[in-house]
This record gives structure tokens, sequence and C-alpha cells, in this order.
């Protein structure tokens, strides 16, 4: 097992700071991995305790018997350095240190030396100053966070830990599923771009996001070579806080990054690949895409609709992000006639008018998709009294597995407004493989990223 497999995927985990109060952090993270379904040994190590939670308790991680791959650490700052040796002598590879008190608070002398001794011992710190560390295939919950995450192939990497928490809760609760949640708080040692590379090789993610207030200065010029070589294998979206100059100020006090000038980060993000996202939720929007979704080979996109004003304005998105609407070939417009009423039209938009049912968008869902002069397709739905949006969803899953069975690769992704009925109908279709957004502009935007993405690989892998 190498270094940094044992951040994803540890045999056995030790938590020095277990403690046996359940409100307390290293109380919380025991009650997690427990929750988590974590199958490795649990070395819970407190100096008072002989038993919490029903684990025997050892008090220290010399006492601890055999090796263990990670320590978690929850204990307060000025103690952690004693932990290291320790660790060391359990051939731990991987330190993940929860505690704050280090370089966010001007203590930069005791993160420098509690990294060098773990470095010097051939081990990797993760932190200081995070919540832990989620691997849902490994059952890892090695968090104070929340216990239940929806498994899922998307990756996020944080350096705010308080928002990487809330978004483990949030993500779940939208139906959108994570791989991998990885805290990365004052990046003393492991950062953005060595956790990518671990998670460009790791079979269960499919998409990388950021969320960057700043790397660590000097680490730039790293940063885009690891971060381009990570882009070449799998899409990277970052969301970059720290904009404006207030902003900027802001985040240094919190991890103790420079944010920088932004220019400079659109730059490394240009270069290396990375598709900058403006907002956490236009991030999850383009990663819930590239998680499910095949990339589109090229830019030529049908949308269908049931309401010519959705289809207005998704048209205006997509004109103004790059896709190209073509005009449907005869074809296909005879095809798309014989599944609207004769006042409805083919062009594309393609408005199927407030008369379509499930039948109707099937039809001509598989016929856009089928056809080869398109790249993928846009459906959106206004919740009508004609097709209950449950049912709505039901045909395009069916509609889309079937036109994937017969061999078609091609994005399909959908937007649907109304609703309680329709909000549950959009996680229903994230849980089965489609990405589903209550306003067209989202579902535009994913595909645009989609297509930027796809223009970019092409781009660098033939230069
Ligand atoms: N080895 C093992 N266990 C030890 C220990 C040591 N050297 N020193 C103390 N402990 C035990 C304590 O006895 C206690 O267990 P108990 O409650 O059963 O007695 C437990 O470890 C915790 O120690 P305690 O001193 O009570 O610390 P704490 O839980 O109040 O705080 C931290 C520890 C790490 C949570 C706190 O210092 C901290 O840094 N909090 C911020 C964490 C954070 O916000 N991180 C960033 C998130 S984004």
């Amino acid at each position: 097992m190498t270094v940094l497999e044992a951040l994803l995927r540890p045999r056995s985990i030790a938590i020095v700071g277990a403690s046996r109060r359940p409100n307390k952090v290293g109380n919380i993270i025991l009650r997690n991995l427990l929750a988590s379904g974590y199958r490795g040994k649990i070395y819970p190590v407190n100096p008072a305790a002989p038993e919490i939670l029903g684990f025997k308790a050892y008090p220290s991680l010399r006492k601890v018997p055999g090796e263990v791959d990670m320590v978690v650490v929850a204990i307060p700052a000025e103690h952690v350095l004693q932990v290291v040796d320790e660790a060391a002598e359990k051939n731990a590879k991987v330190l993940v240190v929860i505690s704050s008190g280090f370089s966010e608070v001007g203590r930069r002398d005791l993160e420098e030396k509690l990294v060098r001794r773990a470095r010097e011992k051939g081990m990797r710190v993760l932190g200081p100053n995070i919540f832990g560390v989620v691997y849902t295939p490994w059952g890892l919950n090695a968090t104070f966070g929340p216990s239940m995450i929806l498994r899922g192939r998307i990756a996020l990497i944080t350096q705010s830990g308080a928002l990487g928490v809330a978004l483990m809760g949030w993500t779940s609760s939208i139906g959108v599923g994570l791989s991998a949640v990885v805290s990365v708080g004052n990046m003393a040692d492991l950062g953005f771009d060595e956790i990518s590379e671990v998670l460009a090789e790791d079979p269960e993610t499919r998409v990388i996001t950021l969320y960057i207030e700043g790397i660590k200065p000097g680490t730039g010029k790293r940063f885009i070579e690891k971060m381009r070589r990570v882009s070449l294998r799998k899409p990277v979206v970052a969301f970059k806080s720290g904009r404006t100059s207030r902003g900027s100020a802001a985040a240094s006090s919190h991890t103790g990054s420079l944010a920088g000038s932004d220019s400079v980060y659109q730059a490394a993000f240009e270069q290396s690949g990375v598709l900058r996202a403006m907002t956490l939720e236009e991030m999850f929007d383009w990663a819930r895409a590239f998680a499910e979704q095949p990339l589109p080979r090229g830019n030529r996109i049908v949308i269908i609709t049931n309401g010519g004003g959705v289809g207005v304005i998704a048209t205006d998105a997509a004109e103004e992000q790059g896709l190209r609407l073509i005009d449907p070939p005869e074809d296909l417009v005879r095809e798309f006639r014989r599944h609207m009423p004769w006042f409805g039209s083919a062009k594309n938009p393609v408005d199927l008018t407030g008369m379509a049912a499930g039948p109707e968008y099937s039809g001509a869902v598989e016929a856009a998709l089928k056809h080869p002069d398109v790249d993928g397709v846009i459906v959106l739905y206004c919740e009508t009294g004609l097709v209950h949006p449950r049912d709505l969803a039901g045909a395009l899953i069916e509609t889309y597995r079937k036109v994937r069975d017969e061999g078609v690769e091609k994005p399909m992704l959908v937007s649907m407004i109304g609703g309680d009925e329709t909000n549950k109908a959009l996680i229903h279709l994230d849980r089965r493989g489609i990405p589903a957004y209550p306003m067209p502009e989202r579902a535009v935007s994913a595909m645009a990223a989609m297509i930027r993405y796809k223009n970019w690989l092409d781009k660098a892998l033939h230069s």
C-alpha cells in the first residue's frame, strides 16, 4: 500500500483523542466510522478510558497492537507533535490532523515542525485544521460531519471545513452522491494537486470538485503541471472564492492562504484544463453532468420542450454559451412531427407543446439522440396536468436506457420546472443517472461545461 492509498483505503485507523463524551470531536469521528460501515480495524486512543463505544481503547498509540495505516489526531494543537513519533513506530502512512491552532492563528512554526517530523518518518499529513476525510466506497467517514452521505462518483476537495461539512449534507438532500470528501484545511503538506492525483487514479471517482480559497505561495507552477495531468484523466471543476480584495483578505485569515490576484488563478485554471465555476451551485451542476453522462462528441445540441417560454430562455443561454442549436435536417423534422400536434414546432428548440405527455417526449428524445447530426439533448418540461412529473421522469429514464443499450453514447440533461412533485421527479432522475435541474439555464450551463472540457481535452491530447 502506498502512502497516499492509505488516505482513501486505510486498513486500520487509530483515533488519538477518541473521547468518551458524545459531544466531543473525537467521539463523533468514532461514531461516524461505525455508522459508515468501515470494515478495517479501529483503535481509539485515550489516556483515561479503557473502552469507548464498545471498543477497547488504548492509553497511547504505542500500546496499539500491530500496524496502523491512518492516525486521526483530535487533541489540542500543543500535544499533536508528540503523536508523530508514536505514529511512525506504528508504521502509519498518513496523519489526519483535525486540530486547529496552527498557521491559521500564526503558529506556522508548530505546523512546519509537524510536517518536517512526519515527512522525515515517511508519513504524510492531511491538515491541520480540518474536519477529516470521507471515501464512501470504502465505508470511510473519518469526520465529525454528518454520518449519512450518499455514495456517488463526485469527489470534493475543500479548503473550508465547515463548508465541506455543510455540502456533505446538502448534496445528500438533493440526491447527489459523493465518492470522496477531503478536507485540506491549512494544506501544510498535502494540497489540492496531490489529492487530485490520487483521485485521478480512483476508479470510483468520475469528476473532481475543488473549493479553493488560495493555494500556498510558491506552489503555483506545480499546481498547474499536476492539475493538467489530472484534467487529462478526468474533469476537474473548481470554485474559487476570495475574488474581491475584501474576500481575499477574509480568505487569508480563514486558512492562512494567500488568495492572490484573481487573474492569476484564472490563468492557472485555463492552462491546467480546470473548469472554473462561478458559484458552488454551478460547480455541482456541472459535476453531476460529468459524473453520470458521457461527454458529447461536439456542440450540436437539440432542445426539446413542452413550453415555448422555457425553450426561448434555454435558447438564449445556449447561444451565449457557445452551444450550436442545429437546424434539424428533413428526416429528423419528419420524425419530430410524428410526436407533436400540428401546431407544434419541429425547429430547434423543438416545441412538443403543452399537449405532450410521456410517449411524445420519448419519441422525440429517441429520434434526437439517435440522429448522427446531434451530439447532445436538453429536455425541458413545465409541469402540466397532462403528464405527472414522475411519469415523465420514468419515460425519460426508460428511453435513455433503451437508446444507450442500442449503443448510442450521448449526453442528455433535463430541466423540469414546477412544484413539489416536480422536485421529487428531479431527484428521481438524478438518482438514476440523468442530471436534472430546476431551471433551464442550469441544464444548458452544464452541457456547455461538458463541451468546453471535451474541446480542451481534444486540444490537449493533440498538442
Ligand atoms: N492522546 C490521546 N488522547 C488524549 C490526549 C493524548 N495525548 N490528550 C487528550 N486526550 C483525550 C482527552 O482525554 C479527551 O477525552 P475524554 O473526553 O474522554 O477525556 C479527548 O482526547 C479530547 O481531548 P480534549 O482535551 O477534551 O480536547 P477537545 O475535544 O476539547 O478538543 C480538538 C480537541 C482537536 C477538537 C480541538 O483542540 C480543536 O482543535 N478543535 C477545532 C477542530 C476544528 O474545528 N477543525 C477544523 C474543522 S474545519
